[in-house]
């Protein structure tokens, strides 16, 4: 079991969208998810909602500070993947989320402000590993790049981010319609007419390529969140 939490202090860096893309491609490779809907907007609850559910998808809905460890614990049997949607807020549940989760994605634009709620989670994930000694994973991932051109501030995000040494995903998430319209359509890009929706191709191909860099990072395994839940003894028992 893994634990994926998705952070930007900033509103609408693409957080949802990546949660989304990475929860289906999962999924479709036979993977158990479970998303943990903290968003105040409840966009994955409302897409799920409106798709009727998905095949080895779970979504929890008003997912708080108290309850997501309890979550945590009571999904663990029944999830490979859990993927944690929060808001773009500098509150508890972010330091609560990022402190259980195996990997932290920081989803962000080429853009200053972006960039900034990124460094926020940045900071937290340092202020851990210094005072607590606690070092938890986590990468950013560029989101609504432009498929045709490098913009000025992408570039400069990009060397921000290289020079502080930050890891950063290989791939981005590239603006796409398809990105956008499956929260109206509900399913997945799989399921999407490509007759309506324009470039469906290179979107699922961005997603596959996402969900299979994540794969390689966190393959299934015996992790530090499943040791915290004593998996350790209940395996070594069996
Ligand atoms: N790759 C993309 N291509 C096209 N549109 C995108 C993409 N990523 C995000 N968007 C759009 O940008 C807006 C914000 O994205 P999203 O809701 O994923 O951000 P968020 O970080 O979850 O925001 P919040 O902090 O408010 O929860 C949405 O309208 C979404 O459809
Ligand atoms: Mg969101």
């Amino acid at each position: 079991m893994a634990i994926i939490t998705f952070a930007n202090t900033k509103g609408g860096a693409g957080k949802t969208t990546a949660v989304l893309l990475l929860s289906t491609e999962l999924a479709r490779r036979g993977y158990r998810v479970t998303i943990l809907d903290a968003d105040p907007q409840h966009w994955i609850s409302r897409w799920y909602e409106i798709s009727g559910g998905i095949a080895n998808i779970s979504v929890i809905d008003f997912v708080t500070t108290t309850s997501l460890p309890i979550h945590l614990k009571e999904e663990k049997d029944k999830t490979d993947y859990f993927i944690v949607d929060l808001p773009g807020a500098r509150d508890a549940l972010l330091a609560t989320a990022i402190g259980l989760s195996d990997h932290v994605l920081i989803p962000i634009q080429g853009c200053a402000m972006d960039a900034r709620g990124g460094a926020q989670v940045l900071e937290l994930l340092q202020c851990l590993r210094q005072r607590a000694g606690i070092h938890i994973a986590h990468s950013v991932i560029l989101t609504r790049v432009n498929s045709l051109v490098t913009t000025r501030a992408l570039q400069t995000v990009k060397a921000l981010l290289s020079e502080r040494q930050v890891p950063v995903l290989e791939t981005p998430i590239v603006e796409r319609s398809a990105f956008r319209d499956i929260f109206d359509c509900g399913g997945t890009l799989q399921t999407m007419d490509p007759q309506c929706v324009s470039n469906l191709d290179k979107a699922q191909e961005n997603a596959r390529a996402f969900a299979e860099e994540m794969m390689r990072i966190l393959p299934i395994r015996l992790t530090a969140s499943e040791r915290r839940f004593g998996y350790d003894t209940v395996r070594d028992a069996a």
